[in-house]
């Protein structure tokens, strides 16, 4: 992920969407999202006590909002937890949490559209009112919940039990998703080096 220069964001780079060269290790798509939503929550709680009106910065929260969040949702509820559901051991008790996320994820989806709201109002200037301030802060208390169980139970669940077609299946259906070529090979890389400038 890079930053466009003369950008500093007080997140870094995270606040940009993943890498596609990502896509290599679905896990790890995933995992990003994850960072990438806390890293919004953090830019949420900046708006809700004022701390925060650059509009690149808000941008990139709505960027994630309408356009990723229902990316990785759907990744995680048409890919990922099915084949949780079919590999994992009874003993992950797996059902009970991939419940308990759906839940969740049916209202990451219902706020969603009310956080954009009020984002949209403060990109206008507007002022923040008591309502909007409460709002943003039950989104993020709520999401931060969510990400502690799904960085924390699933993903390394994940990786015990999917096996190597459950990650290249997960992978070419992550890319299919996002209009990518499945036939698509990046050259590895280190983690340390940044992609050229340009590319995703
Ligand atoms: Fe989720």
């Amino acid at each position: 992920m890079v930053a466009p220069s003369g950008y500093d964001s007080p997140c870094g780079d995270c606040l940009l969407a993943p890498d596609h060269a990502l896509l290599k290790d679905g896990l790890g798509f995933i995992a990003a999202d994850l960072l990438r939503e806390r890293c919004v929550c953090i830019l949420l709680d900046r708006i809700a006590t004022g701390d925060c009106s650059e509009p690149q910065e808000l941008a990139r929260a709505v960027d994630f909002l309408q356009r990723d969040l229902p990316l990785h949702l759907a990744d995680e509820q048409e890919d990922l937890f099915p084949l949780m559901r079919r590999c994992c051991l009874p003993e992950d008790e797996i059902d009970r949490v991939i419940s308990r996320l759906l839940l969740d994820h049916q209202q990451a989806g219902e706020s969603a559209p009310e956080v954009l709201c009020v984002l949209a109002k403060v990109l206008q200037s507007a002022p923040l009112t008591l309502e909007a301030q409460q709002l943003l802060a039950r989104f993020t208390s709520f999401a931060r919940r969510h990400l502690i169980l799904e960085t924390a139970v699933i993903l390394p669940i994940a990786r015990l039990r999917l096996r190597d077609s459950d990650h290249q299946s997960l992978r070419l259906r992550m890319m299919q998703r996002r209009g990518l070529d499945t036939k698509t090979t990046w050259p590895h890389r280190r983690p340390s080096q940044a992609p050229p400038a340009g590319k995703r």
